[in-house]
């Protein structure tokens, strides 16, 4: 049957038949956390901007709740200071805001009580009908994860989900932590799998919102260059690097539960590495691009024994040190974290992804708090060249950088000849830099994914199968670090780039971390 665009999608004259842009149906957005960080922080703020953009829907609502005793003006003056504070562009347009401050409700109560989903219920039977809302739903749950199972029950008993057959849609954003290891990530995608069919549950990791984590799809299948070489044959070894200047910044409690291998690699680490490891999807939609990153993560070599932990996984806690000339103090000494904690805050590991493409190929990956500097990247190194004409050492192996954060960019090293008589190579950059190339500002994932999540398209939400194999890599380190019988983690000073031991991981290997 030829493709028909539906009524509200704008048709893409450059690639007839693919899905073009397409605006968000009428909806109220209800957000479960409505007094916390992440509302506070990112949520609101992103809707404010979608608002900026006219990429909301003409009818619109956002609803919060919790258990703060705001009156409505209050809330509606609390977001607003959020937005003055967080918002990516500034200052606030009054009349955008006050359209946009129209649309908000605010529900007060515990998510364990009946009486407060039957007041959401008025609430938004109010907003379909003042805003034209239509019935359409998107629950967002921005609230600890010990929170997720009575507002699932509850939302149903309130009568607040369809299924998807019938009309209006009611979808869930679920905020990470989706469980904290294989088991009880199974028994939450079985509780949400009661309530909402799979076609409802967005799973979000932040990460796939961000622009140049997207870019990484249309660098390697949007251009016909770089596919050819992307494999073991070429490719020597790739290093994953997400570190972080700040600490745990006041969230203590949170992250001695976590550790680095719940709050980053389990997550967003590990879609990093899917993203630049998978196949070619067989179409860009969101069962397309799942189906090849559960390949890569069904490829990951598990940790399954003491022996390999011990061998290519090593782990580390910040200590007092300085960074940019600012004295900070130690893991230890933070707020709510325990004397003598043996929660990591950086972890340097080697993946095996063993499949057709990469066996033999090591993924390095490291990630940590109080490193020296804020960088996110992927770096792919090529093999040497197999003959040194210009003298032993004389070249070094290309590599090409994926920027993901800050200085968004893509730079490919190579040797070049320095202008004289003779053959002496150098190594030089080509770069391609976002901040220089496009004009136009770069959206917060946030925005980009709770458009997505409106609109209804998966593509950059995790899977339910796709979270249990994560939880199974991770999980399977976990399983032996978190034995009191395993070694405490390195202390390393903050500002560094983590414990020597990190060094000799790829030093062993005859490799080295690239400086950044
Ligand atoms: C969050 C983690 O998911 O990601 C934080 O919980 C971390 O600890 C943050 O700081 C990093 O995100 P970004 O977008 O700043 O790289």
């Amino acid at each position: 049957m030829p493709y028909a665009p539906e009524d509200d999608e704008v048709p893409n004259p450059l690639r007839p038949g693919l899905r073009a842009e397409t605006a968000p149906e009428p909806c109220a957005v209800v957000i479960f956390g409505a007094s916390g960080d992440l509302a506070h922080r990112k949520l609101v703020p992103a809707l404010y901007n979608l608002a900026v953009g006219g990429h909301l829907p003409g009818a619109f609502a956002v609803v919060g709740v919790a258990k703060t005793g705001y009156a409505h003006d209050e809330f509606v003056q609390d977001m607003r200071e959020a937005v003055g504070k967080f918002s990516r562009t500034r200052p606030i347009d009054p009349e955008i805001w006050q359209d946009f401050a129209a649309g908000m409700r605010y529900v007060c109560g515990e998510f364990d009580d009946p009486d407060t989903f039957a007041r959401l219920r008025n609430t938004l039977e109010e907003a379909d009908r003042s805003r034209a809302t239509r019935g359409n739903r998107l629950f967002y749950f921005a609230t600890p994860p010990s929170a997720f199972p009575s507002l699932l029950e509850r939302l149903k008993e309130a009568g607040l989900i369809r299924s998807p057959l019938e009309s209006g849609f009611t979808r869930v954003v679920i905020e990470k932590p989706f469980g904290r290891d294989l088991a009880s990530a199974r028994a939450l995608n079985r509780l949400v799998l009661q309530t909402f069919d799979e076609r409802q549950v967005f799973r979000i990791d932040h990460y796939l919102g961000k622009e140049t984590v997207q870019n990484l799809l249309v660098f390697r299948f949007g251009n016909s260059i770089f596919e050819p070489i992307w494999n073991r044959r070429y490719v020597e070894h790739v290093q994953i690097t997400a570190g972080e200047e700040l600490g745990i910044e006041g969230r203590g409690h949170y992250y001695e539960e976590a550790g680095v291998l719940r709050d980053m690699i389990q997550n967003h680490v590990q879609q990093l590495l899917c993203l630049c490891a998978m196949e070619p999807p067989i179409a860009y939609d969101a069962d397309g691009v799942r189906d090849e990153k559960l390949k890569v993560l069904r490829a990951v070599e598990t940790f399954d024994s003491q022996e390999r932990v011990a061998a290519d996984v090593v782990l580390g806690q910040y200590a007092p040190g300085s960074i940019a000339g600012a004295d900070v103090p130690g893991y230890q000494q933070e707020k709510d974290v325990a004397q003598g904690s043996r929660t990591p805050t950086f972890v340097a590991a080697r993946f095996n992804v063993r499949s057709w493409r990469w066996d033999g190929v090591p993924f390095y990956v490291r990630s940590g708090k109080r490193m020296p500097k804020r960088a996110t990247e992927i770096a792919v190194h090529f093999r040497r060249i197999p003959h040194q004409l210009f003298g032993e050492g004389a070249t070094q192996p290309n590599v090409l950088i994926i920027r993901v954060q800050p200085q968004e960019g893509i730079t490919l090293r190579f040797s070049a000849k320095v202008p004289g008589e003779r053959y002496r190579p150098r190594t030089v950059s080509m770069d391609f830099r976002y901040g220089t190339t496009f004009a136009s500002a770069t959206p917060e994932a946030y925005e980009r994914l709770l458009l997505d999540a409106m609109r209804g398209d998966q593509t950059l939400f995790t899977r339910g199968d796709e979270v249990e194999a994560a939880w199974k890599i991770a999980g399977s380190i976990l399983k032996y670090t978190e034995s009191p019988a395993f070694p405490r983690p390195y202390l390393y000073e903050a500002g560094s780039w983590g414990p020597r031991q990190a060094d000799q991981l790829l030093a062993r290997d005859g490799r080295a971390w690239r400086r950044l």
